[in-house]
Parts: structure tokens; C-alpha cells; sequence
């Protein structure tokens, strides 16, 4: 191999090539381990002593010019501009079209939290049926048929010769829950509910609630209200404050409403809290005897708490949503956002 005849037609190989590949191929045939200049070198011990530096010498130029031309030719393909495609040719230089990701509903994600929340202090989740009897409705919970207590729970009913309704609320499953179980039991009830509400930007005629309840022998007011501290506390952060109101439900004696300081104001009073300072996020209360009666369990051995929440509602609060009607209507700039 003649180094004067490498070095001049070296120049006219590179500037021939018209591929990174091809130009690859080039520097493995004369820069890589076997090739030509690692045969230059490695002939060099068979030249008469006189003449070894000066042929390393020009061996190590020519690996320096080739190197250079390499990068050069490397960088102008680097640079090419590829023009507008003709037809048939993909534009390499549109961007991608990125694929979207799909997520849970905001409620789906908020149902999850809070369930584990209460799985995390022991609870197990249950569901059950949105079609239910009259009886595990109302009469099982106490409330009467010919009751006043009954036009809280406005509800629709099916055509059908059984009396069935769309439950009115998820309490019913405490019903379900205590007639095929046992005390103890610690159990939370995600799940929707109808009730014939016209549709504004708080009410809905299907919404979701949580219902959750624990019957023992021994449950305390007290464990209500520590359990329930856990929950809001972490939903709506540390630092809020807690009141429990009393109230009236049939299913429950003594009733309360529970709320939290007003997590916009932090209580001082605005347009979102109504000027209170607080707001409302659901209703409990230790479980009436006469619920107890009903499912065969001796109120003089068990007690238990129940209470239960709209999931829309508690939504709202912690997102600040003003609008229960965003929750059904799909629109992909709201569900986004979560
Ligand atoms: N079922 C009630 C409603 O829909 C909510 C409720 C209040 C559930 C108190 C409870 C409770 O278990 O103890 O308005």
C-alpha cells in the first residue's frame, strides 16, 4: 500500500461517498482495527531503521487528514436540507402526531382515595345493586312508608309488580351488609344513586355517594368522630378544622352533619361557604336501634356508627368545582385537568 497514492486519492473517495453507511464502511476500511493504516504501521519494524520515523511520520499525518475529511463529510450530511417531500415521500420533518393517554374520571380517581383511605383503617369495600326493594330503601332504616322522613329520599320507582326503585341513597347496603354478616364489621359502600332532581349546577337527578358504617360491640360516638377525622383530614389537608352539628336522620340516633372550615376562607366567611365559614361534606350518626332490630342484630349487644357523603359534592369542595353538570358531560378540557 502506497501512502503518496492514498493521499491523493483519498480527497476524491470521501467527497464520492453520499451515505453515513458508506462513509462508515470508508473509515472501518482505513481507520479500523485491520485497516490499512493499522497495516501501515504494523509494516513499519520491516523498514530499514533510516527510514522509520519519517514513514511514521507521514502514517500519522495521513490518519489526521483522513479524520478531518471524515468529520467534514459527516457534518454536511448532518446538515442536509431535505426539502419539501414530492408525493409519496413521508415529511421527516413534521412533528409526530402524539398518541393521548387515557386517565380515570375525576370521580373514579376521588372514589379510589377515599376507599383506601378507610381500607387503610381496616374498612373492606362492598357494593351493591342499584335496583333495591322498598324495604332495604326505607322500612329496613327506619324510615316508614307514610312517613314525613320519606320526602328527604324522593325516589324513582320502576314499572314494575314488585315494588323496586332506583336506590335513593347507598345506605341500603348497610342493610344487605348486616343481614348476610356477622359483627364486627367495618365496611365502606361506593356507588350511585338516582333521585328525580331537575338538573342544575348542583343537583343531578344520578350522583355517587360513600356510605360506610362499623358495628361491634363497644363502638363509641368517639370512634365516629376519630375515623372520620382521618378521612378529612386526609382529603382536605392538615390544617383544617372539623365541627360535628347535630341533625336528623332516621337511620341514626344521636345525628350529625360534619363539616369543615371552609378550605377557600379557611373559615373566615366567603361566597363559597355562604358567609359561614363552613362547609358541609356529610351526614352520620350512631345506627338506630330499630336498623339494628331489622337485620337480627341485639341492640343491647352491638353499636355501631354509619355515615355517608356525595362524592360529587366532596369533588367540588376540593377541586373547586362550581358545576356538578362538568362531571357528566365528557368534555375533555375539564377531564384533562385531573
Ligand atoms: N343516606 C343519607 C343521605 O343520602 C346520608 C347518610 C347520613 C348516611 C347519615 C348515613 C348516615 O349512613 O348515618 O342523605
Amino acid at each position: 500500500m502506497d501512502i503518496d497514492a492514498i493521499n491523493q486519492t483519498i480527497e476524491n473517495e470521501i467527497s464520492g461517498i453520499d451515505s453515513s453507511d458508506k462513509l462508515e464502511e470508508l473509515r472501518v476500511r482505513y481507520l479500523g482495527r485491520k485497516g490499512v493504516l493499522a497495516e501501515l504501521t504494523g509494516s513499519i519494524p520491516q523498514l530499514p531503521k533510516e527510514e522509520r520515523g519519517a514513514f511514521g511520520q507521514k502514517v500519522n499525518l495521513l490518519k489526521n487528514k483522513i479524520n478531518t475529511l471524515l468529520n467534514e463529510k459527516q457534518k454536511s450530511f448532518a446538515s442536509i436540507d431535505v426539502g419539501a417531500p414530492t408525493a409519496g415521500q413521508v415529511d421527516i420533518t413534521m412533528p409526530g402526531i402524539a398518541q393521548d393517554l387515557g386517565r380515570l374520571h375525576p370521580l373514579t380517581q376521588l372514589i379510589d382515595e377515599i376507599c383506601s383511605i378507610f381500607t387503610g383503617m381496616g374498612f373492606s369495600v362492598v357494593e351493591g345493586p342499584e335496583i333495591e326493594s322498598e324495604e332495604n330503601n326505607f322500612t329496613g332504616l327506619n324510615i316508614p312508608l307514610e312517613h314525613p322522613s320519606r320526602d328527604a329520599f324522593d325516589t324513582f320507582y320502576l314499572k314494575t309488580k314488585k315494588k323496586l326503585l332506583l336506590r335513593s341513597h347507598t345506605s341500603p347496603v348497610q342493610i344487605r351488609a348486616m343481614k348476610s354478616r356477622k359483627p364486627p364489621l367495618a365496611i365502606v359502600v361506593p356507588g350511585r344513586v338516582y333521585r328525580p332532581d331537575a338538573v342544575d349546577a348542583s343537583h343531578s337527578f344520578m350522583f355517587h355517594q360513600i356510605e360506610g358504617f362499623m358495628v361491634d360491640k363497644n363502638i363509641k360516638f368517639s370512634d365516629l368522630k376519630g375515623i372520620l377525622e382521618v378521612f378529612a383530614k386526609s382529603v382536605f389537608g392538615e390544617d383544617i378544622k372539623m365541627r360535628f352539628r347535630p341533625h336528623f336522620f332516621p337511620f341514626t340516633e344521636p345525628s350529625a352533619e360534619v363539616d369543615i372550615s371552609c378550605i377557600i376562607c379557611k373559615g373566615k366567611g366567603c361566597s363559597v361557604c355562604g358567609r359561614k365559614g363552613w362547609l358541609e361534606i356529610l351526614g352520620s350518626g350512631m345506627i338506630h336501634p330499630n336498623v339494628f332490630k331489622h337485620v337480627g342484630y341485639d341492640p343491647k349487644i352491638y353499636t355501631g356508627f354509619a355515615f355517608g357523603m356525595g362524592v360529587e359534592r366532596i369533588a367540588m369542595l376540593k377541586y373547586g368545582i362550581n358545576d356538578i353538570r362538568l362531571f357528566a358531560e365528557s368534555d375533555l378540557r375539564f377531564l384533562k385537568q385531573f
